[in-house]
């Protein structure tokens, strides 16, 4: 559900739910920091894919951010259900490809809610209006709310629409055992995915800390929120767009491996992650303004 819409209830569950995994032992894979060393270890070049000890692996700008990240949200909404005792838990998503949830949305912003202990530029709490295309060298363009919202559905269009028209145009090149990372990232990964991160993460630390840069990204609970709208959008692209996905089974058959709500290791596959039906999830079918927006 979109987060701007969620009632107190549900924000006090959510909170619930996220002080549970902070309260786990560190080394529990559940916890909530280790949830985000989850997504560090497979970003950022830090290991080397097994078999190829000189071949860095990092699971961005490339055909496999959107299934990884989808496997990373399954699991931690696995892991919420469970610390929370609850199977109809599911996590928000932040609609920033709506004009009503172009803001940082209530939920992570409420400091009586204390959701976020984390790093964000101070310029960009509500009203702000986000900046789809934001280009991080720590300046805003200063446009005018209305007028940055009209950007926002033209980038929209733009991305989904004209840079998606081939499957490896939207989910990015090909990475294969061996292969060097880095072979280039899909429309949506480009933009508005990766300008998200930069626009909410604080420019006055070293690294564009938390979301602005992958090892410490996952430490804000924004993060989940924002790829559960990237993840929706391959959900458009199936199921409203009717694009197709990649069959080439090289993709299909990549696999890794997350901890699951027991804390135990399980190997996943890509061609386990196309069919949100089998994952027991889906999206609802919002309008979506942004198809009017052809630039
Ligand atoms: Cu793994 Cu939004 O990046």
């Amino acid at each position: 559900m979109p987060a701007h819409t969620v009632s107190h209830d549900y924000v006090k569950k959510y909170l619930s739910a996220i002080a549970k995994m902070k309260n786990l032992s560190l080394s529990d894979q559940r916890n909530f920091y280790q949830q985000a060393n989850v997504h560090c270890v497979y970003c950022d070049e830090g290991y080397s894919q097994s078999g190829f000890p000189d071949k860095k692996l990092d699971v961005h700008n490339s055909w496999l951010f959107f299934p990884w990240h989808r496997w990373l949200l399954y699991f931690f909404e696995r892991i919420c259900k469970n610390l929370l005792d609850d199977d109809t838990f599911t996590l928000p998503f932040w609609q920033w490809d709506d004009s009503s949830g172009m803001q940082i949305p209530p939920m992570f912003n409420d400091s009586k809610f204390s959701l976020c202990d984390c790093l964000r530029n101070p310029k960009h709490l509500p009203p702000k209006v986000v900046d789809l295309a934001y280009n991080y060298k720590g300046t805003d363009s200063g446009i005018d709310p209305k007028t940055q919202i009209q950007y926002n559905c033209c980038t929209m269009y733009t991305q989904m629409i004209t840079h998606s028209s081939t499957a490896p145009l939207f989910f990015g090149q090909p990475l294969l055992g061996g292969g060097d990372p880095d072979p280039g990232a899909g429309s949506i990964e480009t933009e508005p995915h990766n300008n998200v991160h930069d626009w909410v993460g604080d420019p006055s630390q070293p690294n564009n800390e938390d979301m602005g840069v992958l090892y410490a990204a996952g430490r804000d609970p924004i993060f989940y929120a924002h790829h559960a709208n990237v993840d929706r959008m391959w959900y458009i692209y199936d199921n409203v767009l009717k694009r197709k996905n990649i069959k080439d089974p090289d993709w299909l058959n990549s696999s890794f491996i997350f901890f699951n709500e027991a804390a135990r290791p399980v190997r996943v596959t890509v061609k386990d992650s196309t069919n949100l039906a089998k994952l027991g999830y889906t999206y609802p079918d919002l309008p979506l303004s942004w198809l009017d927006c052809k630039p």
